[in-house]
């Protein structure tokens, strides 16, 4: 939102476009109550002098302020507005130039894309390419369309407006607020019909994804790597109307991988998801292949490689079962049921 349009629109209004100001007003002792058919400015004026003297309130401050709040909560929530469901992926270049050999890879809802490749070959650019519909003006040179779509330049860079929700695992989080008030704020600006019901849920599940627990009073800030992105992923897939996740390196954070993955797919959503990782890589019902910053090929999972999978996830299970008995300072014995 600019400048402008906050001075505009009144204070109502305000409230019922990004329903968290509202705190924000109470939370600066801004006695609005009565003037919501206000602006701002309006309201400042009929707002006595001692209040604002009392108070120490800074209109200027203040207004700039709220905009810079406005910016970062519509940062994390992305609008809802979208029917249909799909990602078109037109083929660029390579790192040294030369042309990708594909025709044109379609994505639709539902479909579970994981990206492999060696350390620097591109995968992550292949998503960011795909976050901001690139039209052949990354280094890519690729186009993507979104539903159809070239996407416009106010619905590739709003960010209050985003098709697509992107986790990484630093989530940058500059708003001193516990994991309550983030989420409570988050649902209350989706405008959900059982807001502390909801809130429950996202916290019980990102609890069930990290490692160790965090509480509801915990400062987002102090949240470690792996409990901000269990958090990020819980709301993401309980609240986020986003149509398209893209997942850049979920092994990493040390959360559950699995259990994530499988809150996040719904049939509704497109998921596709960088990894280094097999099990993640054949969950996928295809895999893009990844060289040299081109797309190779795209791989669909065999029924064999599916088997494969039922094994790795036993392994996998074994490791995780090692690691947390290390992680409690247990011993390690081949005697041991694991
Ligand atoms: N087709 C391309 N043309 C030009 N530059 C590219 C191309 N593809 C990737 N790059 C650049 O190469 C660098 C490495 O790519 P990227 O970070 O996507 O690798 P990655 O596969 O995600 O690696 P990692 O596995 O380590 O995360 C980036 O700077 C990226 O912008
Ligand atoms: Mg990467």
């Amino acid at each position: 939102m600019d400048k402008n349009t906050l001075l505009n629109i009144t204070i109502g209004d305000l409230f019922l476009k990004h329903p968290y100001t509202k705190d924000f007003f109470i939370d600066h002792l801004i006695p609005f109550e009565g003037h919501e058919n206000y602006s701002i400015n309006k309201l400042f004026e009929v707002i006595d002098e001692e209040i604002i003297e009392d108070k120490a309130i800074n209109i200027e401050l203040f207004i700039n302020n709220i905009l810079e709040y406005i910016d970062l909560m519509s940062s994390y929530f992305v609008s809802e507005n979208v029917v249909e469901n799909k990602v078109t992926i037109f083929p660029g270049t390579y790192k040294d130039g030369t042309a990708e050999t594909f025709d044109m890879i379609e994505i639709s809802k539902g479909e579970i894309i994981s990206i492999v490749g060696p350390t620097g070959s591109g995968k992550s650019r292949l998503l960011a390419d795909i976050e901001w519909a690139a039209n052949l003006d990354t280094p890519t040179k690729r186009k993507v369309l979104i539903n159809g779509r070239v996407l416009e330049p106010h619905e590739r860079f709003s960010a209050s407006n985003k098709l697509v929700a992107q986790l990484s695992q630093n989530m940058n989080f500059v708003m001193d607020l516990t994991v309550e008030e983030f989420l409570d704020l988050h649902a209350t600006s989706r405008m959900v019909e059982d807001k502390d019901d909801m809130v429950n849920k996202i916290f019980a599940k990102a609890n069930e994804l990290a490692g160790e627990g965090f509480s509801k009073n915990t400062p987002i800030t102090q949240l470690s790597g792996g409990q901000s992105r269990a958090l990020m992923i819980a709301d993401t897939a309980i609240l986020s109307k986003s149509p398209i996740i893209l997942i850049d390196e979920i092994e990493n954070a040390g959360i559950d991988r699995k259990k994530a993955l499988e809150l996040l797919v719904t049939e509704e959503k497109i998921v596709l998801m960088s990894t280094h990782d097999p099990i993640l890589a054949l969950m996928g019902d295809k895999r893009i292949v990844i060289n040299n910053g081109g797309i190779e090929k795209v791989i669909d999972t065999t029924d064999e490689e599916r088997n494969i999978l039922t094994e790795l996830e036993s392994l996998d299970d074994t490791m995780m079962k090692m690691r947390n008995r290390l992680r409690y300072g247990k011993k390690l014995t081949f005697k041991e049921d694991l």
